[in-house]
């Protein structure tokens, strides 16, 4: 069967896509076909472990005084998600030969005019992430949850959305929709929690409200669920759109992943009502694998990238984080986690709306010559920061936006913090 060219292959770049002979030679080749990719930077891991596992354990273990019962699941699905992030990292390597067999590549446009800058990035590893976090989440209901569990269906709900969302990412990566139908994609996937979702559909009207709303809890009924299905939309694609530098994509879902996790933590911690707890407990049961998967993705995307995420990995890790900030019923915290994805869309919404022209990429501009970016017109973050900050190599701007999204998420925090009484 006659392979075809896919995506990924930017607009100033159409000089250099093979042409139909070429592509078959590259099939027939086999040192082509088998490429290796640079190994995992073990490095990084390490030191973001250890600024995050000890903290962890030190809320989990010491700070609060958690249940038993939930301790012991807590620890279960953490050790299953250990070995989700090893078996990852071996599968990662594996899977890239694959899909550069298929032409699913990219080319770091971030070092065009520069040898890296030719090489074929191998794409959608985020389906390797997704694959691993199913398993472990879909095996870790035999460890928790009993027969009659009322959380089994919304869970399992959950899990048929994050299932469409990366099989809709998929088809993304491979099929290249245009991106004014992707934007809706989200709001299919999102279905079988939508219909599945039994819970409470009330609101806490905030203190302050209150007199001029007249209740203290409002029932939204089936508006509760639109806004669900609009939470899974902004979520899945303002990580898609916040993109575009080696690991912001993987970085950004690490640093709100760590935030859901200690909220959680915080949350069971500090309440004494058991549905309460359970709710943040099921949160911790998706966030800790997703953390720990996408760190093994992290250690091949991170500058300079061996591996490309691909949209399967965006959407996957923005509808797996709404369904999360969803079930555990914390979407307002969520959506301050968040913040940076906010203004990153808000300054994209003249371009979203095709107010003004919106181009396939909307990356900065890189000077081979000092490897240093500058920021473009297009309205991203990403731009905007450059030219607030002035020119930055791609790994130090990735480094200061991630830094913005962990200032973010301590904000949070603070706000929870000193609002809490007065606000709710
Ligand atoms: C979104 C953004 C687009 C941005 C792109 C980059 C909008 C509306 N769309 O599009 O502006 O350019 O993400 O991810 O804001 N790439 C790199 N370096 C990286 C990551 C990606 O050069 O660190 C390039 C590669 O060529 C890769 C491609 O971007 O193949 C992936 O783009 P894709 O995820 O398909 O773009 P969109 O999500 O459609
Ligand atoms: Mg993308």
């Amino acid at each position: 069967m006659a392979s075809k060219p896919r995506k990924r292959l930017s607009s100033t770049q159409t000089s250099t896509i093979p042409s139909s002979s070429e592509k078959q030679n590259i099939n027939n080749n086999s040192s082509y076909s088998d490429p290796s990719i640079a190994p995992p930077k073990w490095g990084l891991i390490f030191k973001l472990s250890l600024f995050s596992i000890p903290p962890y354990l030190y809320l989990l273990f010491y700070h609060y005084p958690i249940e038993q019962d939930i301790r012991r699941s807590i620890l279960i699905n953490a050790s299953m998600s250990l070995v989700g992030f090893f078996v990852t990292v071996k599968l990662i390597p594996v899977a890239s030969r694959y899909v550069l067999k298929r032409n699913l590549f990219g080319f770091d446009i971030n070092k065009k005019g520069t040898p890296m800058g030719d090489i074929k990035v191998p794409e959608s590893l985020g389906i390797v992430v997704g694959i691993v976090f199913l398993v472990v989440a879909i095996l870790f209901q035999y460890f928790n949850f009993t027969e009659d569990s009322n959380w089994l269906v919304e869970y399992n709900a959950a899990l048929a959305c994050i299932c469409f969302m990366m099989l809709l990412g998929f088809v993304d990566d491979v099929l290249d929709v245009p991106w004014r139908v992707k934007l809706l994609l989200p709001s299919i996937a999102a279905l079988p929690l939508l219909m599945a979702y039994a819970g409470h559909t009330t609101i806490v009207i905030p203190k302050p409200l209150v007199p001029h709303i007249g209740v203290e809890v409002l029932d939204l009924g089936w508006m509760y669920k639109l806004y669900m299905g609009l939470l899974a939309v902004f979520c899945t694609n303002s990580i898609n759109i916040h993109a575009g530098l080696n690991g912001l994509e993987v970085g950004q879902t690490v640093v709100i992943a760590s935030a859901i996790l200690i909220h959680n933590i915080m949350q069971i911690g500090a309440s004494s009502d058991p549905e309460y707890k359970l709710a943040h407990a099921f949160s911790i049961y998706l966030a800790q694998p997703l953390l720990a998967t996408s760190l093994a993705l992290l250690s091949y995307n991170w500058y300079p990238s061996s591996v490309f995420v691909g949209d399967t990995y965006t959407y996957f890790a923005g509808m797996t984080m709404a369904v999360i900030g969803i079930l555990g019923h914390f979407s307002e915290t969520l959506l301050i986690f968040f913040l940076p994805q906010v203004l990153n869309f808000l300054f994209s919404l003249p371009q979203l709306s095709g107010y003004v022209p919106c181009p396939r990429h909307r990356l900065p501009r890189f000077d081979p010559e000092t490897g240093l970016l500058t920021g473009t017109k297009d309205g991203t973050l990403v731009n905007l920061s450059l030219r607030f900050l002035g020119r930055k190599s791609e790994k130090a701007l990735c480094i200061y936006l991630l830094g913005f999204q962990a200032i973010a998420c301590s904000l949070c925090f603070l706000l929870r913090h000193f609002l809490a009484g007065w606000y709710k």
